[in-house]
């Protein structure tokens, strides 16, 4: 088994790239289904779902040529199978894009129920609403979800809760529908408006993605024919800003759209942080120790959930009492159980965790419950005086690329060791 084991403390100091977004790729990949044509992605982050997902369109009939680790020419005029095998889709969350993207498609669909980070209840319903509206039968038995249409018939869809996952795959069910489809109260994450480009340029007629109204008029067919690059990972970027505050570094952060991370940049801002933002780079920097803040994690353009855990080790260092309210997931709070193995002092209950600020944290061996909860703990470990050993790299390695190696350039003492 592999652990990172991390010395600290480690000012970090320098330059980092940031690579294509997750979680714009995990829904790009599978939207190639619904193009009879040939298409080129480029900027696709070098991560274990990428790959899973590459593996996933090749079992459908996909035939995938890779020109580079972040580059791929996807052919998907021949597809032989509307089945994804459950074995490949409970590995990861964004597994359950295939159901809009086969549904538009073939207009049949089974796939295996999704699985991805353990953050509480995780329903699907706003999903099955917006299949169902366009006219699908959907059916969720046997650890699988299979749908069917005769014909897939625009329609206006209110979403009750804001879901990134249900808009991508309303988004792609209605695509290739008869008619158009309106989504009201759609999910405006950098993601949503990335998959709507990358369909526009592939054929599609989308309009709104980013606003209160998503609008997309029905066209007969994808062609492709075209190159699209992933848009960069506003959270990875903002793992990095936050990891500078946390060591009492000083980053430049590059290939970032820094309009993406307003809510990040006056977050650090208001704790005494200093960043100068120039469009497609920012240099963050500590200059003192931070002060207490609150936050209320909420869908973009709010404070976003994935950088919750990376603030709390941020926090858990502040002078005073902060306040952090998870209000989309019922259980990211696990990483403070850890955080606690480190000397923080954190009350963690239910949607609330209160961060009563400690001077120093101190190095232990800790356990990632999932992806963001092990980037702060990689955070974490850099940051306190002494040894850390973190477990659990699976969850860190699905959507971070080479995120030791990124870390090293910036000076921390980290080694990926293998156990055995
Ligand atoms: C996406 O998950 C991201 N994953 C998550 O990032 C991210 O935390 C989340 O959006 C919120 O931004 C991917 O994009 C692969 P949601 P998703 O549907 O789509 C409720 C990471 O670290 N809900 O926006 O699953 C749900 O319970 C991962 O990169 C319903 O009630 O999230 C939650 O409270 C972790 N019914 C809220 O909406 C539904 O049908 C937001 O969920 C769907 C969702």
């Amino acid at each position: 088994m592999e652990k990172l084991v991390i010395t600290g403390p480690t000012p970090l100091k320098g330059e980092v790239v940031i690579s294509g977004a997750k979680n714009a790729a995990v829904a790009i990949l599978p939207a190639t289904l619904l193009i009879n044509g040939v298409c080129t992605i480029e900027n696709l982050p070098n991560i274990s779902d990428v790959k899973l997902y590459c593996n996933i369109l090749e079992s459908l009939g996909a035939k995938i040529k890779w020109n580079s680790p972040h580059e791929i020419t996807v052919d998907t005029r021949n597809l032989n199978s509307h089945i994804a095998s459950s074995d490949a889709t409970r590995k990861f969350r964004a597994s359950y894009y295939l159901i809009g993207a086969l549904l538009g498609r073939c207009k049949e669909v089974k796939v295996g129920i999704p699985g991805g980070c353990n953050l509480g209840n995780r329903p699907i319903d706003q999903h099955i609403k917006g299949f169902e509206a366009l006219g699908a039968k959907v059916d969720v038995s046997n650890g699988y979800i299979t749908a069917k249409a005769k014909r897939l018939v625009g329609t206006s869809i209110y979403m009750d809760v804001v879901s990134v996952g249900a808009t991508m795959n309303i988004m792609l069910a209605s695509v290739l529908a008869e008619g158009t489809t309106i989504i009201d109260n759609p999910a405006k994450e950098p993601h949503i408006v990335d998959l709507a480009n990358f369909l526009n340029t592939m054929g599609a007629d989308i309009r709104g993605a980013g606003t209160d109204t998503i609008k997309i008029n029905g066209v007969k067919e994808l062609k492709g024919n075209a190159t699209y690059s992933i848009v960069p990972d506003q959270i990875e970027a903002g793992t990095f800003m936050l990891a500078a505050i946390a060591s009492k570094g000083d980053i430049k952060v590059k290939n970032c759209i820094t309009k993406h991370l307003e809510s990040i940049i006056a977050k650090i801002e208001e704790i005494g942080g200093n960043v100068e933002a120039n469009g497609d780079h920012l240099r963050v920097w500590y200059s003192k120790r931070p002060t207490k803040a609150n936050i209320k994690t909420l869908p973009y353009p709010g404070f976003p959930t994935d950088l919750q855990p990376q603030m709390g080790v941020v926090l858990a260092q502040a002078q005073g009492t902060s306040i952090i309210n998870e209000s989309i997931w019922e259980s990211r709070f696990q990483y403070t159980d850890e955080l606690r193995k480190m000397g923080a002092h954190i009350t963690a209950q239910g949607k609330t965790a209160i961060f009563e600020g400690v001077e120093k944290l101190t190095g232990a061996p800790v356990s990632a419950s999932d992806l963001r909860a092990g980037a702060a703990l990689i955070i974490a470990g850099i940051s306190a005086k002494g040894t850390t050993e973190i477990y659990n790299l699976t969850h860190i390695d699905r959507g971070y690329e080479n995120i030791e190696e990124k870390f090293r350039k910036l000076g921390a003492k980290i080694e990926r060791v293998n156990e055995e």
